[in-house]
């Protein structure tokens, strides 16, 4: 069964359809995805929110939609993944977030965050959970200190799903470990 798990300000749930406008919204949106390799038509964010939800029925858990508890607005997805391509760290699961630009700045990526991580060490009992993003990706790096993720100083990798030399491919690893 899957569940839900929530926060002082959100609830992190599984997928309804009609998120999908929103999601698509958020994914079309080039301030969002400045450093994602490019934005996501109405098709594509359906194939993605399609494959959220498989996720959720593999194992249980994944990337929860963001609703607002206050008003019921859609905030965007933080949650866990298993991460799907190959590379010196894997197989890992990643806890990741992606938040409508209107929600930027008040401190909803990383209250998300702080429960999933929770969640993952916790509930779930897993050893370690990563993170990743693009080197100049502060806003996200950020997020990932705060949850008091630590950088692997020999993990910089190449995103495997982008060519050698991309602007957007030199990432840097954040590890969790649990206490
Ligand atoms: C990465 C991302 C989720 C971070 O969002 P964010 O809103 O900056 O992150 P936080 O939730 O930690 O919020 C921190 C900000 O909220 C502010 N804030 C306001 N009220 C707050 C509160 N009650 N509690 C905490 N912070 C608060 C902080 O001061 C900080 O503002 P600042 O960035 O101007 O200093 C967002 O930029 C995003 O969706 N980016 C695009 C997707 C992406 O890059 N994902 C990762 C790719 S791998």
């Amino acid at each position: 069964m899957t569940s839900s798990l929530e926060t002082d300000r959100l609830i992190l749930r599984p997928w309804k359809a009609e998120d999908l406008p929103d999601f698509a919204r958020m994914n079309a949106d080039p301030l969002v995805m400045e450093y994602l390799p490019r934005a996501l038509d109405e098709d594509s964010s359906g194939k993605l929110m399609k494959r959220f939800e498989r996720h959720f029925k593999k194992y249980g858990y994944g990337l929860y939609a963001l609703e607002n508890k206050e008003n019921g607005a859609f905030v965007g997805f933080t949650g866990l993944n298993h991460v799907e391509f190959s590379a010196a760290f894997t197989p890992a699961i990643e806890i990741a977030w992606r938040l409508d630009y209107g929600s930027w700045g008040r401190g909803y990526a990383t209250e998300a965050a702080h429960a999933v991580l929770e969640y993952g060490h916790g509930t779930l009992g897993l050893k370690e959970i990563v993170s990743f993003t693009v080197h100049d990706n502060t806003r996200s790096i950020g997020v990932m200190e705060k949850i008091g993720m630590a950088r692997d100083s020999d993990g910089d990798f190449d995103y495997p799903a982008l060519r050698k030399g991309h602007p957007l491919g030199r990432f840097v690893l954040y590890r969790s470990q649990k206490s």
